[in-house]
């Protein structure tokens, strides 16, 4: 009891909506706003809010005003679940904008298909997420994809011969993105001379890290995220090791080189978006993110307002707001021009983009490349 007043303490300032007035549609979403993964949550959040406040100015969705009901994960699967539960249970929302950790979809999405509630997300790029059913999208890559564009970058652009990996076992996301690569890069030619695992929240990886030492890797693949692989970096270069490091979107945060500092500088990863493009809907995002939270948005922001813009055109389109008929409509998603690219959902709901390589310099993501499927 103790522990649930706590987590409403800390999710209060968060909600809105929580009472739905005669002409409000209710939208749920649920993330770690707390936790060694916040930024995730958080920025995700802002994008979508920004998204909200925009449909909601110029109207809303079939003539009514959207609500959002925000509820704090705290990084744990079993809250996600739970969170899931109450907004559909308690929130009686219309949709819910998922999480951005595969492993937090994997528990929660199965909630929403088993109520016949649309679930999309923003960011959960493991494969196994949409396969809860038919009420389940993404609007991002799969990591297939994101694993193979590593590889490609790893075996062309840096023209490693040996790599080290390094995952997270207890995150699926990690675990799914490690073996995609591993297998790819072998296929190339490379050779993988070992692959070693820790556990998010760990915070000592010199053991890992002087086995990896040991066989003289070229380049050190680490699809973890940013808390953890902020330490891995310091740890590493501490222990003399000079070859690049290279991760995925799970890298995408501020606090990555706030925990890195100088020793994740000059490493890479596959990204979703790049703050760098001239794309117009990408420059003019931007502004307008600034413009309300006066901080530059990842690409969880970026994610988080594509998806709330996808969920709400399909709310537009759909015969009425019933699980069904926003389910048929979001499953036609095709050729919505996002901040994060054109996204067309596949027969699996997936999206099918691009993805970017970034290179870590300070606060600033150097844009490096784009790879197309
Ligand atoms: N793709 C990651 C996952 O599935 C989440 C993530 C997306 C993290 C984008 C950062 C940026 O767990």
């Amino acid at each position: 009891m103790k522990r649930l007043l706590l987590a409403l303490v800390l999710v209060l300032p968060l909600v809105s909506g929580c009472t739905k007035k005669q002409n409000e549609i209710v939208i749920g979403e649920y993330d770690s706003l707390t936790g060694s993964d916040a930024t995730f949550g958080l920025s995700s959040n802002k994008g979508v809010r920004l998204a909200l406040d925009e449909i909601n100015a110029a109207g809303g969705v079939k003539g009514k005003k959207i609500s959002l009901v925000t509820l704090d994960d705290q990084g744990k699967n079993e809250e996600a679940a739970a969170a899931t539960t109450r907004l559909i249970t308690q929130n009686k929302v219309v949709a819910i904008i998922g999480g951005v950790a595969s492993g937090r979809s994997k528990a929660a999405a199965p909630i929403a298909q088993t109520h016949k509630v649309p679930f999309v997300s923003p960011a959960s790029t493991n494969p196994d997420v949409t396969k809860a059913g038919d009420y389940v999208f993404r609007i991002c890559f799969i990591d297939p994809f994101q694993g193979f564009v590593m590889a490609k970058f790893a075996n062309e652009t840096l023209k490693l011969k040996k790599v080290a990996i390094l995952r997270d076992v207890k995150n699926d996301y990690s675990v799914g993105l490690a073996d995609v690569f591993r297998d790819e890069f072998k296929k190339r030619g490379g050779e993988i001379v070992t692959d070693i695992s820790y556990q998010a929240g760990d915070i000592d990886f010199k053991a890992q890290l002087t086995e990896i030492r040991s066989k003289n890797p070229d380049g050190i693949y680490i699809p973890g995220y940013y808390t953890e692989v902020g330490l891995i970096a310091q740890q590493a270069r501490q222990l003399g090791i000079k070859a690049p490091l290279m991760g995925g979107d799970g890298w995408d945060s501020d606090k990555l080189s706030e925990i890195g500092k100088d020793a994740i500088n000059g490493n890479y990863y596959s990204n979703h978006y790049t703050t760098e493009s001239s794309d117009p809907s990408v420059t003019e995002f931007i502004k307008k993110f600034k413009a309300k939270y006066n901080e530059t948005p990842d690409a969880l922001a970026a994610l988080g307002y594509d998806a709330a813009k996808i969920l709400v055109a399909a709310m537009e389109r759909a015969a009425d707001l019933s699980g069904p008929a926003i389910r048929d409509e979001l499953a036609k998603t095709k050729d919505f021009v996002g901040v994060t690219g054109k996204v067309s959902l596949n027969e699996n709901r997936d999206a099918v983009k691009s993805a970017v390589v970034i290179q870590v310099e300070g606060k600033n993501r150097k844009y490096v490349s784009t790879v197309t499927p």
